[in-house]
C-alpha cells in the first residue's frame, strides 16, 4: 500500500478524479490527520475545520476516549451480526434509551437508513396500532428536506438535482412548505396520514431555522390528529444547536427520534431511531434489520461518544459559542459589509448567506481564500455558508475563526 503522505494533494485529487464517481465536488483541500478542532492537509497546512464533516464530529477529530473506546473494542469483538446476541448492544442499549428518555433503540449504521427505518416503524404503527387500511399509509415531509440518498430519501426530496432521472419514486409521501402550520393543518385531515417527518433546523437546505413555537406546535397538532411526529435529528441532535436535541428548544420529545452523525463523534457510523413500546414493538423478529446494525465496535464508540457530550458540556459550550459567533457576524459582517445579507443559526449550527445568485460563485469563492488563510467551510445550494465547527472549541478559538472569517470577506470585497 502506497503511504498518503508520500503522495502530493495534487496527486492524490487526481487519483480521486480519475478512479472515483463524481458524486461531489470537494474544496481543493486533501486532508490526513485531525484533532479537536483542527485538521492538517498532507503538506501539513493546519486548518481549523467548520464543517465537522456535517456535524458528525462534535466532540473534536479523534476525541482521544472515543478512540479508546474503539481501539480496545476492535480488539476483542467487532461484529457478530444480530444472529447472536453480544455482550455490548444491551449495556448500549439501556445507556442510550435512559440517555433520551425513550422505551426502545432500534440501532442501524448511517442517517439514511435510520431516517428510512423510522419511515417504516411510523407506517407499521399506521397499519397496526391506528388502523390505517392497507398500503393506504402517507408520511408528511417539507419542502427543502434533505435525509440522504436512498430512493426512499429522494422520494421526498424537492430538490431536482437529488432527483433528476432516478424515477420512479416512493408512493405515499405528502410535501408541505416547512415552517407553515396551515399546510400541516390541513395536510392531516386526512386520516390516512401516519406520521410527519422533520428536521427542527434545515441543515443540508441551507440552516434554516423555523418560528419559535413551530416546532412544539406541529407536535400538539399530530398529537391531536393521532399521528406521530418524527424528528430528524442526525444533523441537529447531540448537541449541536445548543441543547442534546434541538426539539428540547420547545420543550417537547418527539415519538419517534432519529439520531446519525455524531452520535459516534464521527468515528464510525452509528444511528439509530428511539421510540416508544407501542411504536417499536410493532416490529418482530424478521421485519428489519442490519449485518452491521448494533454491532459491538459501534455500540462501544457510540456510548463513549455520548458520555464525553455529558462530560464536557457541549451542548452548554454551543449554546453560548453560538450566541458570540452570531453577534460578532452580525456587527462586522452583515451590519457593515454588502456582501453578507444575514447570519441565521443555533448553537454551533449557523450559515451567512452571501449576497449572490444561487448559481454565483462568490460563495465558493469566499470559501477558497478561508481555507488559504487556515479555515475550512463549504457552501450549500451556491449562495450559503454553513458555519459548524466541532463543539470541543475555545472562546478564544471561536474569536480568532470570527478575526479569520471577517478578514476573509472584508477583504474579498476590497
Ligand atoms: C438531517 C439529515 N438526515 C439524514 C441525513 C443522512 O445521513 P447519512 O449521510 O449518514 O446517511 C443527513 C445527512 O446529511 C441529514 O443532514
Amino acid at each position: 500500500m502506497i503511504h498518503e503522505s508520500t503522495l502530493t494533494s495534487q496527486h492524490l485529487m487526481q487519483l480521486e478524479d480519475h478512479y472515483g464517481a463524481h458524486n461531489y465536488h470537494p474544496l481543493p483541500v486533501v486532508l490526513s490527520r485531525g484533532e479537536g478542532v483542527f485538521v492538517w492537509d498532507v503538506e501539513g497546512k493546519k486548518y481549523y475545520d467548520f464543517l465537522s464533516a456535517y456535524s458528525a464530529v462534535n466532540q473534536g477529530h479523534c476525541h482521544p476516549r472515543i478512540i479508546k473506546a474503539l481501539t480496545e473494542q476492535a480488539r476483542r469483538l467487532t461484529l457478530t451480526s444480530r444472529a447472536f446476541y453480544n455482550d455490548m448492544l444491551g449495556p448500549f442499549e439501556q445507556y442510550i434509551t435512559r440517555y433520551f428518555g425513550y422505551d426502545r433503540v432500534l440501532p442501524m449504521n448511517t442517517g439514511v437508513e435510520a431516517c428510512e427505518t423510522a419511515v417504516k416503524l411510523c407506517r407499521k404503527w399506521a397499519y397496526e396500532v391506528k388502523g390505517v387500511p392497507a398500503n393506504q399509509a402517507r408520511v408528511i415531509f417539507v419542502a427543502g428536506n434533505f435525509w440522504g440518498r436512498s430512493l426512499a430519501a429522494i422520494s421526498s426530496s424537492t430538490d431536482s438535482n437529488s432527483t433528476r432521472n432516478f424515477g420512479p419514486y416512493m408512493p405515499g409521501y405528502t410535501i408541505i412548505p416547512y415552517n407553515d402550520l396551515p399546510a400541516l393543518e390541513a395536510a392531516l385531515q386526512d386520516p390516512h396520514v401516519a406520521g410527519f417527518m422533520v428536521e427542527p433546523i434545515q441543515g443540508e437546505a441551507g440552516v434554516f431555522v423555523p418560528d419559535d413555537g413551530y416546532l412544539r406546535q406541529a407536535y400538539e397538532l399530530c398529537r391531536r390528529n393521532n399521528v406521530l411526529f418524527i424528528a430528524d435529528e442526525v444533523q441537529t441532535g447531540i448537541a449541536r444547536t445548543g441543547r442534546l436535541l434541538a426539539c428540547q428548544h420547545e420543550g417537547f420529545l418527539p415519538d419517534i427520534l432519529v439520531l446519525g452523525k455524531a452520535i459516534s463523534g464521527g468515528v464510525f457510523p452509528v444511528s439509530a431511531v428511539l421510540a416508544r413500546d407501542e411504536i417499536m414493538l410493532t416490529l418482530k423478529p424478521g421485519q428489519h434489520g442490519s449485518t452491521f446494525g448494533g454491532n459491538p465496535l459501534a455500540c462501544a464508540v457510540a456510548m463513549e461518544a455520548l458520555q464525553v457530550v455529558k462530560d464536557e458540556k457541549l451542548a452548554e459550550n454551543a449554546d453560548y459559542l453560538g450566541k458570540i459567533f452570531r453577534s460578532r457576524i452580525q456587527e462586522k459582517l452583515v451590519e457593515k459589509s454588502g456582501l453578507v445579507e444575514q447570519v441565521r443559526g443555533k448553537g454551533l449550527l449557523n450559515a451567512i448567506v452571501i449576497d449572490d445568485e444561487p448559481e454565483g460563485e462568490t460563495a465558493w469563492n469566499i470559501c477558497l481564500k478561508l481555507a488559504e488563510n487556515g479555515l475550512l467551510a463549504k457552501p450549500t445550494h451556491g449562495n450559503i455558508i454553513r458555519f459548524a465547527p466541532p463543539l470541543v472549541m475555545s472562546e478564544e478559538q471561536l474569536n480568532e475563526c470570527c478575526d479569520i472569517i471577517e478578514a476573509a470577506i472584508l477583504g474579498f470585497e476590497g
